[in-house]
């Protein structure tokens, strides 16, 4: 039997729900009432997600000529995607009545929901996710944009989707690395808002693409994030905030930006970033030193790094630091825990300090 459970994004006129099911039933019946209504829909993926679910789209009611596959990877958030994307609305007139579908991960959501917002200065938009990080993170907030050769997500918009479909069984496809690295997005959740959760996760043996856990752990987290971003939309609260959901992210950009991107996925460098955020956290006298050993127990048990696999240069790190775009008035800003579940925003951290934590991981 097929579950179906929903969730709605409260942001009034820009409300949205977030529908949990196993079965496509929520996605046909949005498919079906669209062409009823003789809107006319187009669907951005990449060429991994579509090779490894062939069948999905079609099965929901979409046809093969309304899908655009892009290459897949990161270097698909660029300008010329970009272009290429918007030319695939405009060259089949598409007029202000078009919906867009973004099928696949962060990276094809962040682009769909920038050319949705941008083509015909904003369309309808809707969310697939196909990763774990996507259906957690990504897909749920209404963050769009590309990256350009200068840095990551330098252009983009804040566009809300209409609607996010998660099913968990798409995962059953993504690769082993690709799974985990969505895990250091859970575990965040856990410590930066849930220590409930946190415990939870602690008790599950090992969180599998099937795991009878899954579903409930990704309902969890979106329910958190969908918190987080209704109280703070644009991210602009002076303190706390959508802000939070970067615990661990000054670090893990730092070591995406030195390590070379790719090198280390995404999550991978979150995983080494929450250990830091945590001996961060207990560096300012908030946690106590057993939380260390304890937040790296369940990482590790992720098969995600605490460590980095070489060392990187300190000196780099913290220039790369120096330039993240949450910083205000030429600060540095982390966020740490006061307590496992309990995370704010700290602005007077001494370099020194950080200089010492990246030792602890490995940089140099
Ligand atoms: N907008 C936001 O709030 C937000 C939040 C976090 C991250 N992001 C962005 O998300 C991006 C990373 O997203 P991601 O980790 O989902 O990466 P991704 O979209 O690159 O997907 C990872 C890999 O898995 C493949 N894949 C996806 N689904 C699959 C499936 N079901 N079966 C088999 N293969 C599958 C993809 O082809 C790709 O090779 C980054 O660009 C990051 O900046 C955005």
């Amino acid at each position: 039997m097929s579950t179906t459970a929903q969730l709605t994004v409260e942001l009034a006129e820009r409300a949205y729900p977030i529908h949990f099911s196993d079965s496509l039933n929520p996605l046909q019946k949005d498919v079906a009432a669209l062409r009823a209504a003789n809107r006319s829909i187009r669907v951005l993926s990449d060429a991994k997600v579509l090779d490894a679910q062939p069948d999905i789209l079609v099965k929901a009611g979409f046809k093969r000529e309304e899908i655009l596959s892009l290459p897949s990877g990161e270097t698909t958030k660029s300008i010329e995607h970009l272009s290429q994307s918007l030319s695939f609305l405009a060259t089949d007139s598409m007029n202000r009545d078009c919906s867009l579908f973004a099928f696949g991960g962060g990276v094809i959501g962040d682009l769909a929901g920038y050319v949705a917002a941008s083509y015909l200065r904003g369309i309808d938009f809707y969310q697939i996710p196909t990763t774990l990080l996507s259906m957690v993170d990504s897909s749920v907030g209404g963050k769009t944009g590309i990256n350009l050769p200068e840095g990551k997500n330098l252009v983009g918009a804040f566009w809300q989707p209409k609607a996010v479909y998660i099913n968990t069984a798409l995962l059953e496809t993504l690769p082993p690395r690709e799974f985990a690295a969505g895990l250091a997005e859970v575990i965040k959740y856990g410590m930066l808002y849930d220590l409930d959760f946190f415990k939870e996760l602690e008790k599950v043996n090992t969180l599998t693409a099937n795991a009878p856990e899954l579903a409930g752990v990704v309902r969890r987290c979106c329910a958190i994030k969908a918190e987080i971003v209704v109280n703070d939309e644009k991210e602009t609260a002076s303190s706390g905030g959508r802000a939070l959901l970067n615990l661990g992210h000054t670090f893990a950009h730092a070591i995406e930006n030195v390590a070379g991107y790719g090198h280390y996925l995404h999550g991978e460098a979150v995983a080494i970033g929450l250990n830091l955020a945590t001996q961060l956290s207990v560096k300012l006298g908030q946690l106590k030193a057993a939380d260390i050993d304890r937040v790296k127990a369940l990482i590790e048990r992720c098969n995600l790094p605490t460590q980095l696999h070489n060392p990187l240069s300190i000196i780099e790190l913290m220039a790369a630091m120096q330039k993240d775009k949450k910083n205000r008035a030429g600060k540095l800003r982390f966020v740490s825990m006061q307590t496992i579940g309990e995370a704010i925003t700290t602005e007077e951290v001494d370099y020194a300090l950080i200089e010492s934590l990246w030792q602890e991981v490995g940089a140099k």
